[in-house]
């Protein structure tokens, strides 16, 4: 076996997965936000530590003396988050998360020290407030003391790696959200570090993500039961995971995952491409390859803040239930999913959602399904910009929560006008790391390989022309609502 551990936003799940890529046992442990004021929020690392320990020992426990047959481990996790050790390794304030806004002021002033040209050329990537650079410069900016005692920063799962291996690693995929990143050089950008005053020694070292990094030690062993030889391999972040467990390995492959956020990503080959900043443009988990990428931020999140609000109990399926009996355009009603700001294509924090066209005869199903609709729209804006930019997009394999439902997956494919791909499993993430432990741990040539063999399609939906047409309607409807609530907002 080997073990994948997603440590997510508002979860951490751990896969056990045997040779033939099936799941054999999946184990998951929520914890909260912690959101202080609007725009804010942040997670314990030791709270990721914490529950990782828990839902590993209840897997030990379910294996039955099976423990020493887990060859290896390795992680995907949220991207972005930053946390700041001591120079004894300890965590100095609770973790900054990708979805934290509190750092408008500062993408701004990267700008006035650099321009964006400058910056594209070495990141790839703009300044946005979800991106760690921006993180740390706050932090200087407001907590000078927590600023001066910072001997190491790290990214959520390679500290949770670090605990469980005592191994101050990182790895391209997630230096690539930072900001701080030589993204085609694959190097930390040593005159970014000069221009922003941060010391480059702060920046972890970087390795592969199907590298060995070494054993767990033996107090985690003792407190999860695991053997002490289950190797340690180093994972990637988890869109790069995502990609992997869903076999986007090679060029003109594309893929739509709705979590928390929801992102559509594209393999790129090329490390010279120019997007002007307009989607994310990362390394992947694939040796020497690159991703491109645009974020609706508040994709399942959404869902869930609906969800809680109006019947916390009620459970997702519940949710969604017969949403497909509600028409194509749920009766007039139009949602933008800007619950916490929005990223692809509008990079803008400060913009809010909306409901428009409420009538006194909606009913709760059709606020769901304009719900769902108005989250697959944001990710279409995604698809747009790769279109336009002359990237061929066909077909599009759906993973995460928006994988779940049938009528979701109509949806995206009639929204995406592309035909949509549902995996056996949807587990993108957690798969994507359990196959950087088989390839690490020798069982395959490469991950294409071990794609070949664990990741099997079980069905394709065709983009239903009358519907692809309604939709193209709805969705200029749909564009006009960002450019008119916007000035609400400023
Ligand atoms: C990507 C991003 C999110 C997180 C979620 O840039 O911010 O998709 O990775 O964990």
């Amino acid at each position: 076996y080997v073990i994948g551990i997603d440590l997510g936003t508002s979860a951490v799940k751990v896969l056990l997965v045997n040779q033939n890529g099936e799941v054999c046992t999946e184990i998951s442990k929520s914890y909260p936000l912690i959101q202080e004021k609007s725009g804010y929020s942040e997670q314990s690392p030791e709270e990721w530590v914490e529950k990782t320990t828990e839902a590993l020992s209840e897997l030990v426990n379910q294996l039955d003396g099976e423990v020493n047959n887990i060859e290896g481990i390795s992680f995907s996790g949220q991207m972005h988050g930053l946390v700041l050790l001591d120079r004894h390794n300890d965590v100095l304030r609770p973790a900054i998360l990708w979805n934290d806004t509190r750092t408008t002021k500062q993408c701004r002033e990267i700008y006035e020290t650099i321009d964006r040209e400058k910056l594209l050329s070495i990141t790839k990537n703009p300044a946005l407030e979800g991106f760690t650079l921006p993180k740390l410069l706050w932090i200087k900016k407001h907590e000078r003391e927590t600023f001066a005692h910072a001997a190491i920063f790290m990214l959520p799962k390679d500290y949770l790696r670090y605990r469980m291996t005592g191994q101050i690693v990182s790895e391209y995929s997630d230096a690539a959200g930072t900001l701080l990143l030589n993204v085609s050089e694959k190097e930390w950008s040593q005159e970014l570090c000069a221009q922003f005053g941060i010391d480059p020694a702060i920046c972890p070292p970087l390795i592969e993500s199907h590298d060995y990094v070494g054993t767990i030690t033996t107090s985690f062993a003792n407190e999860t039961g695991l053997s002490p030889s289950t190797k340690v391999f180093t994972g990637g972040a988890d869109n790069a995971c995502g990609a992997i467990g869903s076999g986007i390995l090679s060029e003109g492959k594309t893929l739509c995952s709705i979590g928390t956020s929801g992102v559509i990503l594209s393999y790129e080959d090329n490390k010279d491409c120019d997007f002007d900043g307009k989607v994310h443009y990362f390394n992947h988990g694939v040796k020497d390859a690159f991703y491109t990428m645009g974020v609706t931020l508040a994709a399942g999140y959404s869902l869930s803040w609906f969800k809680e609000l109006f019947n916390e109990n009620e459970t997702f399926a519940d949710l969604l239930d017969e949403v497909e009996k509600v028409p194509i355009g749920a009766n007039g009603l139009i949602f933008t999913p800007y619950l916490v700001g929005e990223r692809t294509p509008y990079a803008d924090s400060v913009i809010r959602a909306s409901f428009i066209g409420m009538d006194a005869s909606h009913t709760k199903k059709d606020f769901v399904r304009a719900t769902m609709e108005g989250i697959t729209f944001s990710l279409h804006e995604s698809i747009d910009i790769f279109r336009e930019s002359g990237k061929t997009i066909e077909t599009i394999v759906s993973i995460g929560g928006g994988a779940k439902n049938e009528a979701w997956l109509q949806m995206q494919a009639d929204i995406f006008d592309a035909k949509i791909v549902k995996l056996e499993s949807e587990q993108g993430p957690g798969m994507g790391a359990a196959m950087l432990a088989a390839y690490g741990c020798g069982w395959f040539e490469s991950l294409e390989a071990c794609a070949d063999v664990w990741i099997r399609p079980v069905k394709t939906y065709e983009p239903i022309k009358e519907n692809v047409a309604t939709y193209k309607e709805l969705f200029s409807v749909y564009k006009q609502v960002y450019t008119q609530t916007k000035s609400l907002n400023e």
